[in-house]
């Protein structure tokens, strides 16, 4: 095995790269190599769940429940999907959504794949300088808060076209779970109160004459608090009954419009909502080692970036060197910094740009790239490329996996982009509406609100879909599927995926264990390694910041995975974060 490594590193990488020295024999099993107690492998030590039939990942457990519920009842992993859906919208309303946008991609039981971009869309009134000011200067907070921050909202129709397809149960059952949920309210966990009180602000200035997700006295929410959605039932129910046109068409899409238009803050029309249609697309199928990676296209950047940083550490032996270790963090970092350098230059909604996906993902470009790497020294950023990156995402999104007795499985991530959107709850609806208009570079070659800068592929146009980094990826072996992987997090949903899988596949941990995992992220620009706490031992982040790397801990966790991996004897793995509320649900 080792040998076969450096044979292959002798014959693609540059001599200073084949030259990197102490390989040790893999044992086929995950080993944590680190004797230093300033370093821990894991989170938490929170088990996987196990079960034959069917499985739902998610963030909330309500949720998942409902999505287990689906299964049991003879629903398919897409029926499944489209009730998680919905009931996040309910449970998990930071980012569980009507008023955002997502991705689909499904793997049927028989390996055929698809997937739908169910991605916002900037309005048709949008333009590529519409949070500039006269002097074109970029207005602070206008395409993250408020009315003019919103795309057209994409998840209605995304969820509609999966079901007309694929969906085995009717739409009506599908969406009576999150209408109950709604009604009768959901008992509010720590996390979700403590989300809705550090919003209070926003929503009474945002949502004059209304007091949607404040609680009837004034108060702050508190765990075990009810949190019931009449208004939001109201629009579920009228989804249920008219299908897409429930929200698009009709009195939901009434109230979207004059709520947007509210003192001319918005742009949203009645037109936009009609001409909103979700696109099937063809998903990113390729190769690595033994494995298909079967991934999102653009306008996500995720599924491209994913096989280009497996790709470009595919000839190391990172399995052999061993988690975290120093050579390994270094690879890949600097296979991080590379691969969002690509990001920054080149992608962009492919209905507007070409993207040069299978030249960014082949073995040959993606080896050129080391050109510059050396063992002793950081790569500098700026010396990558002239290009620059474009629009950043914050951190709050939700994925979940599915898969079902008959082994469809469905990964599916989807967002209001920040935590509540753009904190516009439309009135007489109760839902958040997106602020996922920040996605774009708002003015090219100027950093944004998160210090980052973009550029033209990823610039405003009407009709024009904003760039995303969601990843949700569904793996096969031997032409049967093995893993649903996917995380919210931005711009670290890439590594975090990433690391996730290499975990499994090179480092032989358990589902549960590689979302339990420490993370780390880099995106080329700023030029800085963030990593979770004791991600790192105090010997490696010396030796790391020796050759000249930026680094520094996180206060916040990084990602909220929910993954499924189906075990050797066919049952299946739920791996769901220890860092959210996420709950996986067996049958
Ligand atoms: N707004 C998060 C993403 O699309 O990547």
């Amino acid at each position: 095995m080792i040998l076969r490594y450096t044979a292959l590193l002798a014959t693609l990488l540059p001599v200073t790269l084949a030259a990197q020295a102490p390989v040790r024999e893999s044992t086929g099993f995950y080993q944590f190599l680190s004797d230093d107690p300033t370093q821990k492998p894991f989170y938490s030590d929170q088990p996987g769940v196990i079960a034959k039939n069917g499985m739902v990942a998610s963030a909330h457990p309500a949720a998942s429940r409902v999505g287990a519920d689906i299964l049991k009842a003879g629903g398919n992993a897409v029926d499944a999907a489209v009730a998680v859906q919905f009931a996040l919208a309910v449970v998990h309303p930071s980012a569980g959504n009507l008023g955002g946008g997502g991705f689909l991609v499904l793997r049927e039981k028989d390996g055929k794949s698809y997937s739908i971009d169910f991605r916002e869309k900037a309005p048709g009134k949008g333009h590529a300088d519409m949070y500039l000011d006269k002097d074109g200067n970029v207005v602070p907070g206008a395409s993250t808060l408020g009315r003019l921050a919103s795309g057209v909202p994409g998840s209605v129709d995304g969820m509609f076209e999966a079901h007309r397809k694929y969906g085995k149960l009717p739409w009506k059952q599908l969406l009576q779970p999150a209408i109950d949920l709604a009604r009768n309210g959901v008992v509010q966990t720590e996390r979700e109160a403590r989300g809705l009180n550090a919003i209070k602000k926003d929503l009474l200035d945002l949502n004059p004459g209304t007091k949607y997700f404040i609680k009837p006295d004034g108060s702050e929410w508190n765990a075990g608090d009810l949190l019931v959605q009449k208004d939001l039932a109201g629009v579920l129910k009228r989804i249920q009954k008219k299908g897409r046109d429930g929200f698009y068409n009709g009195k939901t899409a009434r109230k979207l419009v004059k709520d947007i238009n509210y003192k001319g803050e918005g742009i949203i029309s009645r037109q936009d909502l009609r001409d909103y249609h979700a696109q099937w697309r063809n998903t990113i199928t390729e190769p690595y080692k033994n494995y298909k990676i079967i991934t999102m296209p653009p306008p996500s950047s995720g599924g491209i970036a994913l096989v280009q940083l497996l790709r470009a550490t595919e000839p190391f032996p990172l399995r052999q060197w061993g988690w975290h270790s120093d050579s390994a963090i270094q690879v890949m970092i600097e296979a991080e910094r590379r691969v969002y350098a690509d990001r920054a230059k080149f992608l962009g909604d492919p209905d507007f740009v070409k993207v040069p996906a299978e030249t960014l993902m082949s073995q040959s470009y993606l080896q050129k790239r080391w050109s510059d790497f050396a063992w002793d020294k950081a790569t500098d950023s700026k010396n990558i490329s002239g290009g620059v990156l474009p629009g950043y995402e914050s951190l709050e999104t939700t994925h979940f996996s599915i898969v079902d007795k008959d082994g469809n499985a469905v990964a599916v991530t989807t967002t209001l982009n920040g935590g509540y959107g753009s904190r516009v709850v439309i009135k007489g609806g109760g839902f958040f509406m997106n602020n996922e208009m920040d996605d774009f570079s708002i003015k090219p070659g100027t950093p944004n609100m998160y210090g980052l800068i973009g550029n033209k592929a990823n610039a405003i146009a009407p009709g024009k879909r904003m760039l995303s980094s969601m990843t949700p990826t569904i793996i096969e072996k031997d032409g049967k599927l093995l893993m649903v992987v996917g995380t919210p997090g931005g711009s670290t949903i890439i590594t975090s995926v990433y690391q996730t899988i290499l975990n499994v596949l090179e480092h032989g941990m358990t589902m549960q264990q590689a979302v339990n995992a420490l993370k780390f992220h880099h995106q080329w620009l700023p030029d800085l390694t963030t990593f979770e706490a004791n991600a790192f031992s105090e010997k490696t982040i010396k030796n790391l910041q020796g050759k000249g790397y930026f680094l520094e801990q996180q206060r916040n966790t990084i990602g909220r995975m929910d993954c499924i991996l189906v075990l050797p004897d066919g049952s299946l793995e739920g791996g769901s974060d220890p860092r959210g509320d996420d709950t996986s649900v067996g049958y």
